[in-house]
C-alpha cells in the first residue's frame, strides 16, 4: 500500500523590509514586496499523515491536541492544489523559543506547506510551495527558501511568491535576539495590519518608501555595503512602527525596554562596531551585525541585559523533507 506520510523542517525568518499590509485579504497577497533572512537556530518540524478514514483534520502542537481553524483552512487549501481528498494528522514541533519572538507561523506554514504535499506524493517546486506556504501565513511565503529571500508581492495567486537571494559577500552575518518579554502580543499582526491599512494617512506614503526601501537594501546586498544595508533595514522597521503610532486606534508593540536596547544599539554603534535593530509585532528587539563584531557587541549588551535574554542566529537553510 502506498504510504502518505511526509515530515518536513522550515526555518524561521526575519523581515529586513517588512511586510505590514495585505491588498488581499483571503489570497494574502502584500501591499509591498519584502526582504528576509531565514535564520538557522529557530525551526518548526511537521509531520503528515493522510488517513482516509478520519473526517477530520488533527492538529498537534509540542505533543497536545489544538483545534486551530487556521490549520485546517490551510489543509483544505493544500486539497485544493495536490487533488489529494483525505483528511490528516498534523504533528508539529516549534524549535523556535516562544520567548524569542520570533514568528513561528513562518516556519510552521513554510513546513506544513512541503510536509503536506509531498504526504500527497506531490513533488511541488519551489516557487509554488512558496505561494502555498504564503496562503497560511505571509512571512510564511520566504521561508521556503534560505539565507536571503524576496518576496514578489504579484497581483494575483500566481504571481506572489518568494525566491532567494544569491549575493556574495564577506559579512558572514549575524541576527541577535534581545528577549524583553515572552507575553503573546496585545493586537495580533493581522489585526495590526488592517488597522494600518483602513487608517493610517502615512499607509500611501509607506507603501511609496518601502518599495524603495527594497530596491536599495538590493542595491546596498549587491555591493556589499554593509553599512548601507543596516541603515535601511533599521529605518524600514521604525516606518513599519510610525504606521501604528499613527493608526485609529493607535497602537504599538515598544516595551520599555524595547526603547532602551534600539537607544544601546545606537550607542554601540557610535563605539565603531556596526550594528543596527529591527522590530516586528512583538517587543523583542532584534540586532544584526557581521560575526566579526558579534562578541564585542555581546559583551556591550551583557551590560544591560542577562546573557540568556541574547540568543544568536547565523543564515538558515531552505525547507527540506526529513528522512
Ligand atoms: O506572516 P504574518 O502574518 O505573521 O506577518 C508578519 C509581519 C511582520 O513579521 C511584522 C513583518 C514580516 O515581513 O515578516
Amino acid at each position: 500500500m502506498a504510504q502518505y506520510q511526509a515530515s518536513a523542517r522550515a526555518h524561521t525568518n526575519i523581515a529586513l523590509i517588512k511586510y505590514w499590509g495585505k491588498k488581499d485579504q483571503q489570497l494574502i497577497l502584500p501591499m509591498n514586496g519584502s526582504l528576509s533572512l531565514t535564520l538557522d537556530k529557530f525551526y518548526t518540524d511537521t509531520s503528515v499523515s493522510y488517513d482516509k478514514n478520519l473526517t477530520q483534520d488533527e492538529f498537534y502542537l509540542n505533543g497536545a491536541q489544538k483545534e486551530d481553524p487556521k490549520v485546517m483552512h490551510f489543509m483544505d487549501i493544500v486539497r485544493q492544489n495536490t487533488g489529494f481528498d483525505s483528511h490528516a494528522v498534523i504533528k508539529s514541533t516549534n524549535h523556535v523559543p516562544t520567548a524569542a519572538g520570533l514568528a513561528s507561523s513562518a516556519s510552521a506554514y513554510a513546513a506544513l506547506a512541503l510536509a503536506a504535499t509531498a504526504a500527497a506524493n506531490k513533488k511541488f517546486d519551489r516557487q509554488k510551495l512558496s505561494r502555498i506556504a504564503r496562503r497560511g501565513s505571509g512571512s510564511a511565503t520566504r521561508s521556503i527558501f534560505g539565507g536571503f529571500a524576496e518576496w514578489l508581492e504579484g497581483t494575483d495567486d500566481q504571481s506572489s511568491y518568494a525566491q532567494p537571494l544569491e549575493y556574495e559577500n564577506d559579512w558572514d552575518i549575524r541576527m541577535i535576539a534581545i528577549v524583553i518579554d515572552d507575553q503573546p502580543k496585545k493586537v495580533s499582526s493581522r489585526q495590526g495590519m488592517q488597522t494600518v491599512v483602513a487608517t493610517s494617512p502615512f499607509y500611501s506614503e509607506w507603501i511609496k518608501s518601502a518599495k524603495t526601501d527594497l530596491k536599495n537594501i538590493k542595491t546596498a546586498l549587491a555591493s556589499q555595503d554593509f553599512k548601507h544595508f543596516g541603515e535601511i533595514a533599521e529605518s524600514n522597521a521604525l516606518k513599519m512602527h510610525a504606521l501604528n503610532l499613527s493608526a485609529q486606534p493607535h497602537f504599538n508593540y515598544f516595551a520599555p525596554a524595547s526603547i532602551i536596547a534600539m537607544n544601546i544599539i545606537e550607542e554601540i554603534r557610535e563605539l565603531g562596531y556596526p550594528c543596527y535593530y529591527t522590530m516586528d509585532a512583538g517587543p523583542n528587539v532584534k540586532v544584526i551585525c557581521k560575526n566579526a563584531d558579534l562578541s564585542v557587541i555581546l559583551r556591550q549588551l551583557q551590560n544591560h541585559f542577562p546573557a540568556d535574554h541574547l540568543l544568536v542566529a547565523a543564515p538558515g537553510p531552505g525547507a527540506q523533507l526529513l528522512d
